[in-house]
This record gives C-alpha cells, sequence and structure tokens, in this order.
C-alpha cells in the first residue's frame, strides 16, 4: 500500500477540549484473547456499567466491525494485521472525540496490538488479557466454530492452526470461567478510574 503524502492538517479544537465537554477521560481499553473467551460478553457488561453511569461510549467488536468496515478482510496474518490496525486507527478517532472506547478482537498478534498501542498517549491504552483458557473456549463453543475448524472446514483458527500470542504484561486480566461477569466489569471500571 503506497504511504500517504498529504500532510496532516491542524486541528483548531484539541481532543483535551473535547473530552472537556463531555467532563470525561477518554481511553481506549481493548479487550485481547482467543474467540469465545468471553470479550464481547465482557465489553458489553462494561459499556453497560459505564453508559448507566452517564459516560460517553462506544464498543468496536470484531465480529461487527468484519461485517461492515473490515468486510473484505479474511482470517490470515496480513488480514488480521490490517484488521487490527484499521481498528486501531478507528478507536483512536473516537478517543480523539472524547469517547471511552472499549474494543473486543481476538487480536492474537502482540506486535499489532503495540502498534495499536502507540497510536495513543501514555496511559491511555489499556489493555486487557481476557485468559480464558483454550479449552473452556472450544467447550463453550458458543458459534460453533471449534467444531467446524477441528473439522477443517474453516482455516487459520486461532488456538488451532494460527497462534494467539498472549499479552506479557497487561494492564489487567481476567479469565472469565473463573471470575463472575459482575465481577470482572468491577475490575474494568476500576482500571477506568485510575489516573
Ligand atoms: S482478529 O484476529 O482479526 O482480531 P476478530 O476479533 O476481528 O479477529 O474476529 C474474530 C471473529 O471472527 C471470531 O469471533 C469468530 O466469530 C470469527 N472467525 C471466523 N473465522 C475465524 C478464524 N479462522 N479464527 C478466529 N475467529 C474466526
Amino acid at each position: 500500500m503506497p504511504k500517504s503524502e498529504i500532510g496532516p492538517c491542524a486541528l483548531a479544537v484539541a481532543p483535551k477540549d473535547r473530552a472537556a465537554i463531555k467532563s470525561q477521560r477518554p481511553r481506549c481499553i481493548w479487550l485481547t484473547g482467543l474467540s469465545g473467551a468471553g470479550k464481547s460478553a465482557l465489553g458489553n457488561a462494561l459499556e453497560v456499567q459505564l453508559n448507566q453511569q452517564g459516560l460517553h461510549t462506544c464498543l468496536l467488536d470484531g465480529d461487527n466491525l468484519r461485517r461492515g468496515l473490515c468486510r473484505d478482510l479474511g482470517m490470515d496474518a496480513e488480514a488480521r494485521k490490517e484488521n487490527i490496525r484499521r481498528i486501531g486507527e478507528v478507536a483512536r478517532l473516537m478517543v480523539d472525540a472524547g469517547l471511552i472506547v472499549i474494543v473486543a478482537a481476538i487480536s492474537p498478534f502482540r506486535a499489532d496490538r503495540e502498534t495499536a498501542r502507540k497510536l495513543f498517549p501514555q496511559g491511555v491504552f489499556l489493555e486487557v488479557y481476557v485468559s480464558t483458557p483454550f479449552e473452556v473456549c472450544a467447550q463453550r463453543d458458543p458459534k460453533g466454530l471449534y467444531r467446524e475448524a477441528r473439522a477443517g472446514r474453516i482455516k487459520n483458527f486461532t488456538g488451532l492452526d494460527s497462534p494467539y500470542e498472549a499479552p506479557l504484561s497487561p494492564d489487567c486480566e481476567i479469565d472469565t470461567s473463573e471470575v463472575e461477569l459482575a465481577q470482572a466489569v468491577g475490575r474494568l471500571s476500576a482500571l477506568l478510574q485510575k489516573e
């Protein structure tokens, strides 16, 4: 893909001015983990809680984005890299607009998550490792994908024939097979309240 030659255009209203109107600290809380780990459930429950507190949020869910913005992308390593690049850039725009953004995407590669982190000012990007073990995810198999992948009908399936690189030092780790949803949401809201 050619690099853009276009220089940036100076914007008169700064991100902090937009955030000030919303009286909130914009953040990107990034949930990474295997398919079926509970990222979407956790992201949804967190967004409900923040919404009820009167905070302005947006949930970017991998499954949903793959029906729109990322519908042209497959599941090989290059496509996942591009998927995460797009999600990171969209999250960054939304954070600049003053929102608390929750991302729920497998985002299996460490380097791609690091690239996303670097889009944000220090302390804005919070990486949450939804560390539910593979066996539990495969057992839950909410969409029947593990069964399909094991039968060879889905290629490049994360945890089977495509790798998942766990975060080395996540801001928070939650195994949804051990922690109740309400408690997990409590931990994430506490994380958001930390300066
Ligand atoms: S990512 O790896 O690029 O971050 P993303 O979170 O957007 O993935 O999408 C993952 C979703 O696509 C899963 O929740 C699952 O429903 C679906 N899916 C389809 N094929 C695969 C596959 N080969 N590996 C993992 N998930 C898949």
